[in-house]
């Protein structure tokens, strides 16, 4: 596990799903075995690494990336480094014979990302990619109503994602300061669009164009030490993509947004038969049974509480952490060769997405999403 002292690499997939497999006594393959992960923690202080064994018990950790990879009982190799130095690492991995799981997004280039899926596949390793909003049970939910054809025919989707992250001279930053500055692998374009490509294909259908418009709106923060530096890199992106199906999806994604939402994303769905609002954990619907007739009248007080008019869709199962159900999957496809989708060809779809909304926004046009292929 190779960038574990990381923000998304400790807490996530370290403490909430290793440790937490561990914790539950291993992954029950179902077949009267258990799968026990054992992790090998890598990375590049080696202060930081050996406080984080000692802390949680975990006999193996290294700062030499080549002998880890070189060890054949070490069977996967994940990757949740800065964006930028994850291309290298995982291409030395599959090259060693290793099975890749890997943050998105998978390369900081569609070329990139396209020569990783390649490679894993000529090397006939298995790989896969961190898609887990799609495990979120707000998304579940939303999903449960879209096969369950709640909606009728689906005509628009408005998704929300955002919140303020402090430039860091008054109040310390809450993301690490390499997501503002494009050279070192930021902008959120490049941070959420894979996962909205994912988003919208599982849940909707491919995106078919996009249109964007990424912007820079705090051009000065501060980094980790209290120095300030230029914020090279897009911190907020107004997205209009056209789905297969026809339907008509804008996303807003923005780290210089205040929230006044009930959940840091939000998505809402409208189709004919009627129209959901599905955040992280809650999803809410309203169907047109229920659909309130509002006339507009602005000399008129508002009538109607409508946010109230709204009903909650039960849970109707427990939902773990999606991290951790994702590597339950992954651990499975590896294990048992059980299905997966989420391959290094999914996070390259997601690479594609984010390179053609920067360009779309620097040219000031929509532009097709081709089909890719291998
Ligand atoms: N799936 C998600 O929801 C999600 C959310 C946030 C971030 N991410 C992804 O996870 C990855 C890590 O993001 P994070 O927020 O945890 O970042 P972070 O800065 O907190 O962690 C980065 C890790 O990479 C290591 N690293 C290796 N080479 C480095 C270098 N040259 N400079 C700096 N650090 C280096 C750091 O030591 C650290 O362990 C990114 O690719 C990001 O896109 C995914």
């Amino acid at each position: 596990m190779n960038g574990v002292t990381g923000r998304m690499g400790y807490r996530q997939h370290l403490v909430r799903s290793i440790l937490s497999l561990q914790q539950q006594g291993g992954l029950d393959l179902g077949d009267g075995t258990t799968l026990w992960p054992e992790p090998v923690l890598v990375g590049r202080r080696e202060h930081a690494l050996r406080a984080m064994a000692e802390q949680h018990g975990i006999e193996h950790w290294s700062t030499d990336l080549d002998a880890v990879l070189a060890d054949p009982s070490v069977e996967i190799y994940f990757d949740a480094q800065v964006t930028s130095a994850r291309e290298d690492a995982v291409r030395q991995a599959i090259a060693a014979g290793k099975h890749i799981y890997c943050e998105k997004p998978t390369a900081t280039s569609l070329d990139g990302a396209l020569e990783l899926a390649r490679l894993a596949v000529a090397a006939g390793v298995k790989h896969g990619v961190v898609q887990d909003k799609l495990f979120l049970p707000g998304l579940q939910k939303l999903k449960r109503l879209v096969d369950g054809g709640f909606f009728g025919r689906i005509l628009s989707v408005r998704g929300e994602f955002g919140y303020w992250v402090f430039e860091g001279d008054w109040q310390s930053a809450q993301r690490p300061s390499w997501n503002y500055r494009a050279q070192d692998g930021g902008g959120i374009v490049a941070d959420m669009f894979p996962h909205w490509e994912y988003v919208m294909h599982e849940t909707f259908g491919r995106v078919r164009t996009v249109q964007a418009l990424a912007t820079t709106h705090v051009p000065q923060r501060w980094d980790e030490r209290g120095k300030p530096y230029d914020a090279t890199a897009d911190d907020a992106a107004y997205g209009i993509f056209e789905l297969d199906g026809g339907a008509v999806a804008q996303i807003n994604s923005s780290w210089t947004v205040r929230v006044n939402r009930d959940e840091l994303v939000e998505f809402q769905v409208d189709g004919t038969y009627g129209s959901a609002v599905a955040g992280l954990r809650n999803c809410r619907v309203q169907h047109r049974s229920a659909t309130p007739k509002p006339v507009w009248n602005p000399d008129l007080p508002a009538t109607e509480a409508f946010r109230d008019q709204w009903q909650e869709v039960p849970d109707n199962t427990e939902f773990d952490n999606g991290f951790k159900a994702q590597w339950e999957l992954f651990l499975r496809h590896v294990a048992l060769d059980e299905p997966w989708r989420w391959d290094l060809t999914a996070g390259a779809r997601g690479v594609q997405l984010a390179e053609l909304g920067l360009r779309s926004s620097a040219e000031g046009r929509r532009l097709d999403v081709p089909e890719l292929s291998l």
